[in-house]
Formats: C-alpha cells, sequence, structure tokens
C-alpha cells in the first residue's frame, strides 16, 4: 500500500526541466566558524537546480507544468512580487515548453529592469502590475477569461505554483535527502506561500524520513503560514489518501515568523549578516528574501544550547533553499504556531 503511494507519487507526471538529484552538502567551515557547539550542518544544494536560473520553483514547476500541458494550455498565468523567483521560473517555463506566459506583478512598474524582471522579460514573458498583492488573483482571472473569450487556453499558477501538485514536487525531492544517507533530524528552509513546506512534510511523511520541518517565514504571521500549509497537506492527502498508508511521521507543522524582519523582501541585519558569512565561509550565495533568513538560527548564539552534534539537511537555491539548523533544545523561545498534520499522511 505505501509502495503504491509511493509509486503513485514519483509517477506524477513531471516535465524534467533540471537534472536531479542535486547533492547533499556538510557545511564545514560554516560549521568550524560557529564554533565547538555548532551541530553538523548540511545543505541540499537545489540551487544547481539550474533551469531558469535555478531555485525553489523548479521543482514544483516541473510538475505543474506538466499538469498545463495535460490541460492543453497554451498560456500560463502567475504572479508574484516584482523581483519573484517563482515569476521567473514560469517565464522560463513557458519559453521553454513554446507556451506564452502573463505574469501579474505587484509594485509599480520598473523604469529600468533588473534582476528577475529583466530575465522574466528576457524569457519573453508579457509583464502586467497591478498596485497591491490582494489584486493579483483577480487580475489573474480577469486576464485568464479575457484569453478564454478570444479563443485562447491559459492555465493559471496560483502564487508560488503552491498547489497540491506543485508541493508535491517538493515531496518527491525528499526521495534524494533519503537515498543521500543523511539523515536529518531537522529541515529548516524558507517558507512563504506554503508548497515547499507542505511538500517536505509529506515527503517526509511518505518516504519515512524522521525530520522535524521548520519553515521560516518570509513574511506571514506563523498562524495564517500554518493554515495555509495545513490546506495544502489535506489537499495534498485527498490526492494520494486513496493510496496512502501511514508511515513512520506524526509531525506538527511548526513556522517560525521571527526572523520577518522589517518586512517582505526588506534584507534584516541578521540576515544580511548570516548571507555574508555563508557567502565567506562556504562561497554559498543565499537569497536576502528568501534563504537568508533562517541562516541566524544558527548563529552562535543558539550554539551553547546544543549538547550534541546532529545531522541536519538543507536544501538551497540559488535563490534560496531548505537549510539544516540547530537543534529543538537551541530553539527555545520560537514562536511557532502548531497543527496536526492530515490523517493520511501521518503515522501510524
Ligand atoms: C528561494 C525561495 N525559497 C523559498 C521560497 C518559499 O517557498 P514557498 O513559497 O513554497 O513557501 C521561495 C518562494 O518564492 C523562494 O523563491
Amino acid at each position: 500500500m505505501m509502495a503504491t503511494a509511493l509509486a503513485a507519487l514519483m509517477s506524477l507526471p513531471s516535465i524534467p526541466l533540471a537534472p536531479h538529484p542535486t547533492p547533499v552538502e556538510p557545511l564545514l567551515r560554516l560549521g568550524a566558524a560557529l564554533g565547538p557547539h555548532a551541530p553538523r550542518l548540511f545543505i541540499k544544494r537545489d540551487d544547481l537546480l539550474s533551469f531558469g536560473m535555478g531555485g525553489n520553483k523548479v521543482r514544483k514547476m516541473s510538475l505543474v507544468a506538466a499538469e498545463a500541458l495535460a490541460h492543453h494550455a497554451d498560456t500560463l498565468i502567475t504572479c508574484g512580487a516584482r523581483q519573484s523567483n517563482h515569476a521567473r521560473v514560469t517565464a522560463a517555463t513557458g519559453a521553454a515548453l513554446g507556451l506564452r506566459v502573463v505574469l501579474v506583478l505587484n509594485g509599480d512598474p520598473a523604469a529600468r529592469a533588473t534582476g528577475n524582471l529583466l530575465l522574466d522579460r528576457l524569457f519573453g514573458a508579457e509583464v502586467r502590475y497591478v498596485s497591491s498583492r490582494a489584486e493579483r488573483a483577480p487580475m489573474m482571472e480577469e486576464i485568464a477569461a479575457d484569453l478564454r473569450a478570444r479563443g485562447r487556453r491559459p492555465f493559471v499558477v496560483p502564487l508560488g505554483a503552491s498547489t497540491a501538485t506543485g508541493a508535491m514536487g517538493f515531496a518527491r525531492g525528499v526521495a534524494e535527502i533519503a537515498a543521500a544517507g543523511v539523515k536529518p533530524d531537522i529541515i529548516v528552509h524558507a517558507s512563504s506561500s506554503g508548497g515547499t513546506q507542505a511538500g517536505l512534510m509529506a515527503g517526509c511523511a511518505l518516504f519515512g524520513v524522521r525530520a522535524r520541518v521548520l519553515g521560516i517565514s518570509a513574511d506571514d504571521p506563523a498562524p495564517l503560514l500554518v493554515r495555509v500549509v495545513g490546506a495544502l497537506l489535506d489537499d495534498i492527502a485527498a490526492r494520494l489518501a486513496r493510496l496512502a498508508q501511514p508511515s513512520t511521521a506524526n509531525r506538527e507543522i511548526e513556522v517560525d515568523d521571527r526572523f520577518v524582519g522589517p518586512g517582505y523582501g526588506i534584507p534584516s541585519q541578521p540576515s544580511t549578516d548570516a548571507l555574508e558569512l555563508v557567502a565567506r565561509r562556504e562561497g554559498i550565495v543565499l537569497d536576502p528574501v528568501y534563504t537568508a533568513r533562517p541562516w541566524p538560527v544558527s548563529s552562535p548564539e543558539f550554539g551553547p544550547a546544543i549538547s550534541r552534534p546532529i545531522g541536519r539537511s538543507c536544501s538551497g537555491t540559488r535563490a534560496g533553499c531548505r537549510e539544516c539548523l540547530p537543534d529543538a533544545r537551541a530553539m527555545c523561545g520560537v514562536r511557532r504556531a502548531r497543527c496536526r498534520v492530515p490523517d493520511a499522511l501521518k503515522g501510524a
């Protein structure tokens, strides 16, 4: 039964946008910099998922793009912030598959395109601006309705590709952590639209990886993000429930929103320090918006609370990763919001 569930997960239609698996590497020099009490730290190098300049959204897009093709889509519509990594990967996916892409981005139109916005245009995406986050979803629906009326076949990809389908891209990625032989006790990653966390949690449950999954919020308050992740886990369970046999995991959804700092996309001093430390010690570039947020938790401030080295796994994206962090005892005082994972995905 369990094998059937895993087979179902692994046989979901997928477009091979980038080669897998990505390596799981120890962060020895970073560990040394953190002192003798630092935990054993690993990083899963999803920054090496090179497609469209890589990153966290490639695993999700592999499945979501296959879903779009199954719906005979000719246009992908998605949304995000002006420098959205997800928008960039969607734009690249459209280019690779011969689909038109419309991006609904919130913010003022840029006088000069830089960063991801420059790449969005390079990949040929059409960019529409709205002034607030709340306007993004209605604008996507409006554009989709307009395209349908003109005989086109739009496929709307919700924010961050955080649907059950997208999240299952990350669930599949957990197989790579298990196969790497690393037994993390905690997987820490940046969390925003919730799909990464839901996918990692579902993957841990289905592959029997007994790790806590801790999402460090890039923007929303923890209770809100917990609800989003919970709803996605329900959706994944509904997709796999008929097949899924409960596995070994019985986890709660854990989100820490202490590192949002001054707000979404605004670098904080701890995240800037972490970004520099990881760059100088490991030659790895984190994303200031996402993946640099969790890293301050690895700081020596938490070190003394750790009495033994613990392996943990992370995955990085050029613009962000799941990272590994100190163990539970080091996390005292962390603000968390918890809820139970759906029965279909939790341990017996
Ligand atoms: C680099 C990076 N890491 C993490 C995340 C958060 O993932 P999710 O939106 O699935 O919560 C994002 C979202 O855009 C991202 O770009």
